[in-house]
């Protein structure tokens, strides 16, 4: 293994410099050359290629995005696409890919692996949605802004005795709505993961009111239900002066929290010697606070990892 590259893929996450970062200077360590592509897999077709030295992932390690910036590729999951893409590495002499992104970014690095290519993934997403890992990059910085937010959006809603519903990203799912939720406590928390009753939500909402409760704060991932559908329903069930918030992007940037920062330290850095010791068409991923490895298809062959537990936690603490 002489030369590597290494790329960020599908959404972007804060913590994926840092991540970037480490794969960079671990890799010069063990003596390798390294080259950043741009744009994910799209640029990986486009060819756009940049040599990185120590110096060139500097002053980055606080800064939210990706300094390699992303896309989602369309073209890289046709057979034409795919196969310029083993052309370009080929003709670059890289035996080696580290591949930061999401699970249709380990997907793509499986593929990869298939045809020859040394792939290693790291999960860097804000959703938290990758089997093989408790935690993905991003995970954390999105969920204390999601809780800023709603810490914020409780003053307004205690002041004017209001109820807000808050959508939060997640696609299908419910890690940061749990979380964030759980942590901002909220009364109410909508996930894809668990059945949603209407009728069980107006009446616990009615019940705080009663109980002399000022807000109520119903935290909503947006795979569970459209923020502003929902807040319809409840205006018409509880009577209460509703208002509704989109978190939206907001919850993908920012500086990355330590808790990221160290995480995507310690997999860039693990992904590198994994490449080091020949493997790939693995992901890094942490388990039970360790760091570990396993293969991309056994990983993502896992069910949802979501955490019925800390819900049940969620209701019987919002009473
Ligand atoms: O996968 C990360 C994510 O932020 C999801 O939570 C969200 O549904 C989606 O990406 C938004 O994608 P885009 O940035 O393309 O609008």
């Amino acid at each position: 293994m002489q030369r590597i590259g290494v790329l960020t893929s599908g959404g972007d996450a804060p913590g994926m410099n840092a991540a970037i970062r480490a794969v960079v200077r671990k890799g010069l360590h063990a003596g390798l050359e390294i080259f950043g592509v741009r744009r994910g897999y799209a640029g990986l077709l486009a060819d756009d290629f940049v040599p990185l030295g120590a110096g060139s992932v500097g002053d980055i390690i606080h800064r939210g995005g990706t300094m390699l910036r992303t896309a989602r590729s369309e073209e890289f999951k046709t057979e034409e696409g795919f196969a310029r893409a083993l052309e370009v590495l080929a003709a670059r002499a890289i035996q080696g890919l580290v591949i930061i992104g999401g699970d249709g970014s380990l997907r793509g690095a499986e593929r990869l692996y298939q045809r020859g290519i040394l792939t290693v993934g790291v999960p860097g997403t804000i959703d938290n949605d990758i089997p093989g890992t408790d935690e993905s990059i991003g995970f954390d910085t999105a969920v204390n802004t999601a809780v800023q937010a709603i810490d914020r959006i409780r003053d307004t809603a205690t002041s004017h005795e209001r109820a807000f519903v808050i959508e939060v990203m997640g696609r299908n799912a419910g890690h940061i709505a749990l979380e964030a939720g759980l942590a901002a406590g909220a009364e109410s928390i909508l996930v894809p993961e668990e059945p949603l009753d209407l009728s069980e939500i107006c009446a616990r909402l009615k019940r705080g009111q009663q109980r002399g409760k000022l807000h109520s704060i119903i935290v909503v991932c947006e795979g569970a239900g459209e923020g502003f559908k929902l807040g319809d329903v409840l205006r018409q069930c509880t009577g209460f002066d509703t208002r509704i918030t989109v978190l939206g992007h907001v919850q993908r940037g920012g500086s990355p929290t330590a808790r990221d920062r160290v995480l995507a330290s310690t997999m860039g850095a693990k992904a590198v010697d994994l490449l080091v010791e020949g493997q790939g068409g693995v992901m890094v991923g942490v388990k039970r606070g360790e760091i570990a490895s396993m293969s991309i298809n056994s990983a993502l062959a896992e069910g949802s990892t979501f955490n019925h537990q800390s819900y049940r936690l969620a209701v019987i603490l919002a009473q």
